[in-house]
């Protein structure tokens, strides 16, 4: 497998839409990952598995925060370690960027999420409670610092 993690591109919008839509009960459309395309304080990254999009993770930083909004990898290479390389890609520019703190809003009952975030270094410091809809779940917060 060869993994190779870059920045997102045009070209990558239709299979993380597609992604995103068996991924989530509110998933992203391509316009969403397009506006992305025009701002430089998104900073969205893209892991291919032998040429092929198989996940995406990004962060908008505002005010030296940089804040996570969008993880996601394909059913098919999940478990493979790809979010936690991502991640670690993520941080490393993040700090390239000047980011000194990293937030993010995550289902409660996400522990493979809760998890890749924790190992990371990300603490879970309060609650938004019913945040999330399809179906209303609480959202912990994190943040690392
Ligand atoms: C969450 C998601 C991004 C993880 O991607 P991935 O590439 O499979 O993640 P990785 O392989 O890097 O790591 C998975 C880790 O979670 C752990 N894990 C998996 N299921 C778990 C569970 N039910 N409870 C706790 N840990 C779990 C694995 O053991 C692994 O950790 P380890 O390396 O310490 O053993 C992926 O499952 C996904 O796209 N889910 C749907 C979208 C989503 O929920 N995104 C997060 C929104 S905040």
């Amino acid at each position: 497998m060869k993994l190779t993690i870059r920045p997102l591109r045009e070209e990558d919008i239709g299979a993380l839409a597609e992604m995103e839509a068996r991924a989530f009960s509110m998933p992203w459309t391509a316009q969403d990952f397009a506006d992305l395309l025009k701002y430089d304080y998104c900073l969205y990254l893209v892991a291919e598995v032998d040429g092929a999009v198989a996940g995406c993770l990004g962060m908008r930083i505002l005010c030296g925060e940089g804040n996570i909004d969008n993880v996601v990898v394909a059913d098919r290479y999940r478990g493979r370690g790809i979010a936690q390389k991502m991640l670690c890609e993520l941080l490393k520019t993040g700090a390239e960027r000047g980011v000194k703190a990293y937030t993010l809003e995550v289902r409660s009952s996400n522990a493979a999420a809760i998890h890749i975030y924790e190992k990371a270094g990300f603490v879970s410091e309060g609650v938004r409670p019913g945040f999330y809809e399809k179906p209303t779940e609480d959202a912990l917060i994190m943040w690392k610092r």
